[in-house]
């Protein structure tokens, strides 16, 4: 757990922003993998930022202007014969010892007791889409003060969705978060370095993974998201997970894997050929998806528009493919148009943190989201041609040397007051 101070901080901060509204938050919900067996438990992302309670079955109310509690938790009460099965559980007593909670409740008087830290907010903030019961839920709530509102003239009478608020400070890291990206990068960074090693033609692509994933186990850590080794052509695939080839004399080997350290995540991926050598045609691949992303790296600087990285990358893409004559005509047109997509389908990155996909916005209307210190973003420019490759109308179609040649380049890149700082630099590319 976090220093509990910087879970006070955040909450305060929130609560600085809402005013006179109350703010709801519900954790996640246990996920069944199949007939009474669950998943890991995985805490909500926000529910875990507000409040580092790492449990089911729990919602968290701020009522900044409630007389004395301001942090409310409903929680699971202690049982012991429950726990027994299930694990051990904070308890009221904990939520407000352990965790800051001004007052606490058992979840099941949440009916009973909300209403008191709504009736006089003018408005609820919530996240609608996570929990379509829970939705029904504060919902109902709503309507119910609403249709009271008369009465007491006082109540919420708009809902607005917390992400606004929330997750414009989820996306600026501050330093106890960054320790934890440090940790989670240096160990995927390991990971990746002993898959180098261990690859060679004959193995299998699980082989690999169990490599990465052993790393990542012994360092208390776990997969961030399921973890993509893709040899040969399965490189094309940009979701390939089944890993269950065999690698063959001549392949590349795309590896995009990264580890959870106290759920913060890292998200790495290296290209590179599993016999030691490149042939001339993926060198020439390899080479440009490198420049691409050393150049859209530069481009990570505090001040700097967000879109300028994925900009940047298409250009040296396109020109590189211009080059190559897999792309014919006028740059600008191929640009603007699009017809590199059956080359690079994807954008450049995205934000990383708690999620891996983290949240934060990127474009506001036609104004890109611009770059500031403390924020953690990929750069992952790619080029896949498939073995079916389609190039669009006008193009000319792939000479069958360059088909099944995939290869992305993923590095995890800390905005700095200055420039910028690449988190995952240990993995040679
Ligand atoms: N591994 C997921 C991603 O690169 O976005
Ligand atoms: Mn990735
Ligand atoms: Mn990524």
């Amino acid at each position: 757990m976090t220093n509990p101070t910087e879970y006070r901080q955040r909450r305060e901060q929130l609560m600085a922003k809402i005013g006179s509204g109350t703010a709801i938050f519900r954790s996640a919900p246990t996920a069944v993998m199949h007939n009474d067996v669950e998943y890991a438990y995985r805490q909500d992302s926000d529910f875990f930022y507000l409040t580092g309670f790492n449990e089911a079955a729990a919602v968290a109310v701020l009522a900044p202007h409630h007389e004395e509690h301001k942090f409310v938790l409903f929680v699971q009460p202690k049982d012991l014969e429950k726990e027994t099965w299930h694990g051990y559980r904070a308890g009221v007593e904990g939520a407000k010892e352990l965790y800051g909670a001004d007052e606490a409740f058992p979840i099941a008087e949440l009916a009973e007791k909300l209403p008191k830290y709504l009736e006089k907010a003018d408005r609820i903030y919530y996240h609608f889409g996570r929990d379509r019961s829970f939705d029904q839920t504060v919902l109902n709530h709503w309507q119910r003060l609403m249709a009271t509102y008369p009465k007491r003239g006082t109540g919420p009478t708009a809902i607005e969705d917390s992400n606004i608020i929330l997750h414009p400070m989820r996306l600026v890291k501050s330093e106890t978060e960054l320790a934890l990206m440090r940790k989670a990068a240096n160990i995927s960074v390991a990971a990746h370095n002993r898959a180098q090693e261990f690859a060679k033609p004959g193995r299998y692509e699980y082989e690999i993974q169990a490599e990465i994933e052993h790393t990542f186990g012994l360092n208390g850590c776990t997969p961030a998201y399921p973890s993509i080794v893709a040899s040969g052509y399965n490189s094309c695939v940009l979701h390939y997970i089944e890993n269950n080839r065999q690698m063959q004399e001549n392949d590349l080997l795309l590896i995009d894997a990264g580890c959870a350290c106290d759920y913060y995540n890292a998200d790495i991926t290296r290209t590179f050929p599993v016999s030691g050598k490149f042939t001339a045609e993926q060198q020439i691949i390899y080479d440009l998806v490198l420049q691409a992303q050393l150049q859209a790296i530069s481009q990570v600087y505090p001040g700097n528009p967000y879109s300028k990285i994925h900009e940047t990358a298409v250009r040296v893409l396109v020109e590189g493919l211009m080059d190559l004559k897999l792309l014919v005509g006028d740059i600008e047109e191929i640009i603007k148009e699009e017809k590199y997509k059956p080359f690079y389908m994807h954008r450049t990155g995205h934000w990383l943190g708690l999620d891996v996909h983290d949240v934060g916005v990127y474009q506001y209307g036609e104004n890109p989201q611009v770059l500031q210190a403390g924020q953690v973003l990929t750069v992952e420019p790619g080029i896949y041609i498939s073995p079916y490759i389609k190039p669009v109308e006008g193009q000319p179609e792939v000479p069958e040397k360059w088909r099944g040649i995939g290869v992305r380049i993923e590095d995890d890149v800390l905005v700095t007051l200055e420039s910028q700082e690449v988190l995952t630099a240990g993995v040679p590319k």
